[in-house]
């Protein structure tokens, strides 16, 4: 297998690491992920075959691992919406060997970045020895996962080297959202055609640029609430869930911060016990219909002595919220929270003076089971 990578496509360039290219590289991810499957004036560039075999099944099952996984938790949400079909997320070391009762008419998506990865591998065999269809988005073309599935997208996010993945999560919901809306208009439904993808895609752009834009703020916010932090918390419900699941997993398989991801709500049942003063406790509000529940979480955990770091949607914003973001819709704002957690996890790791594009323990790619 020939494989060709452009030389300055997989250069640092300027940056002193990969992971800080490839956070910054995602506003121009998201703009060509847009132009390639969003042209103007004509219809998603995408398989009408695929399309069509997607608009008829009455359940979606995702399947994928690590970072990959938690872009599947926010694609279930996007198929739910805007394709209005039951969709449900699985990790396939979990899935492979625990199969669910499946529905009369499944289609299995699988997220790879890389194309390669053993557990979604071994699910996707199984799929195919029982006759399911299944689809792979990924980022490379000549992958594995890509050559084995029925169909395939392309996350046209550039060769990523970090091990800790970033532009391929935002890359993986976007195309997952360019899908849903293809199918929900395939299906006829409003949701999906008046879903302004490309505007929204443009947003979450412009809105990751002024985030990346401004390093040393980042820097300074992750040595004042990470600095000493041996524990941290990311908190959020709904979709700032998903994200917090993928914010906590960046700052722990780099800094090598123990970090949970957790439902706001339900800290309370049990694992508030382990707040304690000082403990940073970061917190996602970008869902208006969730948004008071978790300022009363906020509060029993300020209450505590935690110490709460608020990202808010310009929607949600309160006074004293540290930062604020543009609002995109509920689904979407992944794109533009996640990458608050990126950058704090990589200035935490640089602050500890650890290795951030190659973490102890880790690999890009894992092809054993
Ligand atoms: C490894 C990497 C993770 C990645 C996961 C899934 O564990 O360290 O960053 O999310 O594999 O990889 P994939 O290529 O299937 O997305």
């Amino acid at each position: 297998i020939e494989i060709k990578v452009e030389a300055d496509a997989i250069g640092k360039g300027t940056y002193p690491t990969f992971m800080l290219k490839e956070i910054d590289e995602q506003p121009a991810v998201m703009r060509r992920i847009s132009q390639h499957y969003l042209p103007v004036d004509q219809p998603i560039a995408i398989d009408p075959a695929l399309i069509q075999h997607v608009a008829q099944a009455d359940r979606l099952y995702f399947v994928a691992a690590g970072t990959s996984y938690h872009a599947s938790l926010v694609g279930k949400r996007l198929f739910e919406r805007y394709a209005q079909i039951p969709a449900e997320a699985g990790v396939a070391s979990e899935f492979g060997y625990h199969w669910p009762l499946l529905s009369a008419k499944p289609f299995f998506i699988f997220l790879s970045q890389s194309g390669e990865t053993a557990d979604s591998r071994q699910v996707l065999v199984e799929a195919k020895r029982r006759g399911l269809p299944t689809l792979v988005i990924t980022n490379v073309a000549n992958s594995t996962l890509a050559r084995e599935a029925d169909y395939h997208l392309l996350l046209h996010a550039g060769p990523e080297i970090a091990v800790a993945s970033t532009k391929a999560y935002t890359a993986q919901i976007a195309v997952e959202a360019v899908l849903a809306k293809a199918v929900g208009e395939r299906r006829q439904l409003g949701a999906a055609q008046s879903f302004d993808l490309a505007g929204q895609l443009a947003l979450a752009a412009n809105a990751m640029d002024e985030i990346t834009d401004n390093h040393q703020a980042w820097d300074q916010l992750a040595a004042e609430y990470l600095g000493s932090a041996t524990d941290a918390f990311y908190l959020g419900r709904g979709i700032d869930y998903d994200v917090s699941l993928e914010a906590a997993l960046k700052l722990k398989e780099i800094s090598y911060v123990h970090t949970e991801g957790f439902a706001a709500g339900e800290l309370k049942h049990g694992t508030i016990a382990l707040i304690e003063p000082g403990v940073p406790v970061i917190t996602f509000i970008t869902e208006q219909a969730t948004a008071d529940h978790t300022r009363g979480n906020v509060q029993e955990v300020k209450a505590r002595g935690g110490n709460v770091l608020v990202i808010a949607s310009e929607a949600c914003q309160q006074a004293g919220d540290q930062i604020v973001i543009p609002t995109l819709t509920d689904e979407l704002m992944p794109l533009v929270t996640v990458v608050c957690g990126q950058l704090l996890a990589y200035y935490a790791t640089l602050q500890r003076g650890l290795n951030v594009d190659q973490p102890r323990n880790l690999a890009k790619s894992v092809t054993v089971e």
